[in-house]
């Protein structure tokens, strides 16, 4: 599969431009394990086999057992494998998501998935989301010194706004932002114009949202039909050709799911169809 081509983070990570998001591999509302084990462990293979080489997981998922998983399916990892996880979010139930930002909360999520994941040094440590309770130069210092001390190698930040965004290059070298963006939510154009000036990877969460425009008659719709293709597909293709820098995560809990994402991204979509797409939203 081409999944996309490459794009090289921090320069001295290439990954293909298309991986994978393995929230979707616990269980409803992202807690506890998955309805099937067995089926979680044959997608995290099948995704490696697909020739995808970044795989998102963070400690909230679950919480721990998307990263349980993903040692169990894939440890040894081959050598190409980026595993990015995230530290900053915390788990009270199922669907609730608690920011803490706290330096000793992000150390503590290090450490639990340096253990979880069998590694000594996570290849690419996402800061989940800025606490409004915690300064964030503090949560990004934080990243900083686990980076110092060789437990993270690249460090990339999630949910943040242009300002934030600077404010955590001006502390560390931030290597990826994850953001949500889709065909029906691009309010993250400026982040995204600042990771494409500056080479920084974009990470697009929810990145197979299409909204109305999936809806028969829509844009969406008509173009998936004239490839033969998905809407999701189309929602994919639309991403990788949006910019360079793009790098989105689909997620999902089956192998043919799986399969068909990673299919989108030899979908060629004509120039007019992209613009077509970039003016439907
Ligand atoms: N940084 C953040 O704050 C943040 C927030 C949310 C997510 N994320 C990351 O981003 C990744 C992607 O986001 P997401 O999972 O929310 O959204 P998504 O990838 O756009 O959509 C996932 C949903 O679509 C379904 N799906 C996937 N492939 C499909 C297909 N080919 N046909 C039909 N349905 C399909 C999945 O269900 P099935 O399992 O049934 O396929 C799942 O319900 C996550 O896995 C996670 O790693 C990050």
């Amino acid at each position: 599969m081409t999944l996309g081509g490459t794009l090289t983070l921090g320069g001295d990570l290439a990954v293909h431009r298309l991986g994978f998001g393995a929230m979707r591999v616990t269980g409803k509302g992202v807690w506890g394990p998955p309805p099937d084990h067995d089926t979680a462990i044959a997608v995290l293979r099948r995704a490696v086999e697909l020739g995808i080489d970044l795989v998102d997981t963070a400690d909230s998922y679950g919480p721990n057992v998307s990263e349980e998983l993903i040692a169990e399916a894939l440890h040894p990892y081959p050598g190409e494998l980026v595993i990015a996880t995230k530290g900053g979010l915390e788990r009270g139930g199922p669907g609730v998501w608690t920011r803490n930002g706290r330096p000793e909360h992000l150390r503590e999520a290090c450490e639990g998935s340096l253990r979880r994941l069998q590694v000594d040094r996570i290849d690419l440590y996402q800061l989940h989301a800025p606490d409004p309770d915690v300064p964030y130069e503090e949560s990004v210092g934080a990243c900083e010194q686990l980076q110092d001390e060789g437990k993270v190698r690249h460090i990339g930040v999630s949910n943040v706004s242009v300002e934030q965004l600077e404010q955590a290059r001006s502390i560390v070298d931030v290597v990826t932002v994850q953001n949500r963006f889709n065909l029906t939510d691009r309010a993250s154009k400026h982040v995204l114009a600042v990771c494409e000036r500056d080479g920084i990877g974009f990470i697009p969460w929810l990145p197979l949202a299409a909204g109305k425009l999936a809806e028969a008659g829509g844009s969406v719709a008509e173009i998936a039909e004239r490839h033969d293709a998905t809407a999701g597909q189309v929602a994919l293709a639309w991403l990788l050709g949006c910019s360079h820098v793009m790098l989105p995560i689909p997620g999902t809990g089956s192998v043919a799911h799986l399969e068909e994402n990673g299919a989108a991204a030899a979908l060629q979509l004509t120039a007019a169809e992209l613009s077509e797409l970039d003016a439907a939203a």
